[in-house]
């Protein structure tokens, strides 16, 4: 795989895992949501970095990390 495929796939891999934090939640006791909440931000977090990853890889730079407020 290239880069990029690479790159690529960690992308669905992130947003499968929110997905499924999702659904985690669901099932939760309501004590446990804060910390799942925080897993599932972390892991939008991941999202945005990658895909800043594959804009840089297109010539056309994106910092989503910087457009969304609060990602660390
Ligand atoms: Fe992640």
């Amino acid at each position: 795989m290239t880069y990029l495929e690479l790159l690529q796939k960690n992308l669905v891999d992130e947003i499968e895992a929110t997905r499924s934090y999702a659904a985690t939640m669901a099932a939760a006791p309501q004590e446990d949501i804060p910390v799942l909440l925080e897993l599932l931000a972390d892991e939008t977090d991941h999202i945005a970095h990658v895909a800043q990853l594959i804009s840089r890889q297109s010539g056309k730079p994106v910092d989503y990390a910087a457009l969304v407020s609060g990602v660390d």
